[in-house]
């Protein structure tokens, strides 16, 4: 199975880089149209809002060709504590307000929390769902038990979680547990945040506190970068691009999210979208994606070294 590509609206509001540019987030999202991506990917955190918001309102631009129907929006509503079900009802309306929809295809819950009863939200959205203000329910950063256990009280129909070929760990019980309850998993940070399609971040950007840029991890895995590039150089792909084609064939993906922050890297990826990797090029990748996660503390259960 092929994954289906979505695009994936986080940088288009100011906060993720600093190049903030809202025109070159309004182009990417119309390419992403015309080079016919339908599912797109927000979340409340992203700019307060704003990703929403911009990506709503330049969606309706294509209405008369490409109607509402055709599209797919999810979005994740980021729970804290003490929000109430009324508190996160209301939330779950912005976002229709936000994204110029009256209704949602997919509904995250953007991040778990310990201890804590999911289970007065989820009622929320089953009864959007009901009310056909909601398609999909779906969980992103939670581990197999919860979602297991949660998937036992409703219906969860998508998870989301980070997966590329420095970040395999949903392979060993995220992948197989979504296969078995038959829910959809969608992919982020194929990229790896952009890590494996450029040089190594910036010392001063924020993604320098990723899990790859850990002191212990951070010059190896930048040995084994080096060489994956001019591998897969030599099979006329640019980094970026192998990393999207590996992703989007692996095994159990529903969906890849792609990160583009510019019409150009959209269309550099959508150019090659739906290749076929060379069978040698699959086993180098095999193997150096091996290596990478060897280098990764066991201890971490995300690539943000977020506890929660
Ligand atoms: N559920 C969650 O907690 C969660 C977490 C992360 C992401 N997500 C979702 O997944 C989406 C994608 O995640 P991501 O931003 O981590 O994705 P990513 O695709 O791994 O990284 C995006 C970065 O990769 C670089 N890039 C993208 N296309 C490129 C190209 N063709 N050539 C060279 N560099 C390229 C850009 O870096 P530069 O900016 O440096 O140019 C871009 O900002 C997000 O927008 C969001 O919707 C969800």
């Amino acid at each position: 199975m092929y994954a289906q590509l979505g695009l994936g609206c986080w940088s288009f509001a100011p906060g993720y880089r600093e190049e903030f540019s809202a025109s070159d987030s309004v182009q990417t999202i119309h390419a992403a149209v015309r080079s016919g991506i339908r599912h797109f990917d927000t979340a409340q955190v992203y700019g307060k809002g704003r990703s929403e918001q911009l990506a709503g309102q330049q969606l309706r631009r294509f209405r008369r060709k490409t109607p509402r129907e055709e599209l797919s929006l999810a979005t994740k509503i980021f729970v804290t504590p003490n929000l109430t079900p009324r508190g996160f009802a209301s939330r779950f309306e912005t976002s229709l307000n936000r994204l110029c929809t009256s209704y949602l295809d997919v509904c995250y819950i953007h991040w778990p929390i310990q201890h804590y009863d999911f289970r007065p939200l989820l009622e929320v959205l089953q009864s959007f769902r009901e009310a056909g203000k909601l398609r999909h329910i779906g969980l992103s950063n939670f581990p197999p038990d919860m979602i297991y256990t949660l998937s036992c009280f409703c219906e969860i129909s998508y998870v989301q979680d980070a997966y590329s070929l420095l970040w395999r760990r949903p392979e060993d019980e995220l992948l197989p547990l979504c296969r078995s309850l038959g829910i959809r998993f969608a992919a982020y940070s194929v990229l790896a945040q952009g890590l494996l399609a450029r040089t190594p971040y910036p010392p001063q950007d924020w993604r320098s506190s990723l899990v790859f840029c850990r002191p212990e991890v951070r010059s190896r895995l930048g040995e084994l970068l080096d060489a994956y590039r001019l591998k897969v150089s030599s099979y006329g792909l640019t980094p970026a691009q192998a990393a999207l084609l590996w992703a989007a064939a692996a095994k159990g993906v529903h969906t890849v999210l792609i990160g583009s922050r510019t019409k150009q890297q959209l269309l550099h990826l959508t150019e090659v979208y739906g290749q076929k990797l060379p069978e040698e090029l699959e086993e180098y990748l095999e193997e150096f994606s091996l290596r990478c996660g060897e280098l990764l503390p066991a201890e971490e259960g995300n690539i943000f070294c977020r506890r929660w």
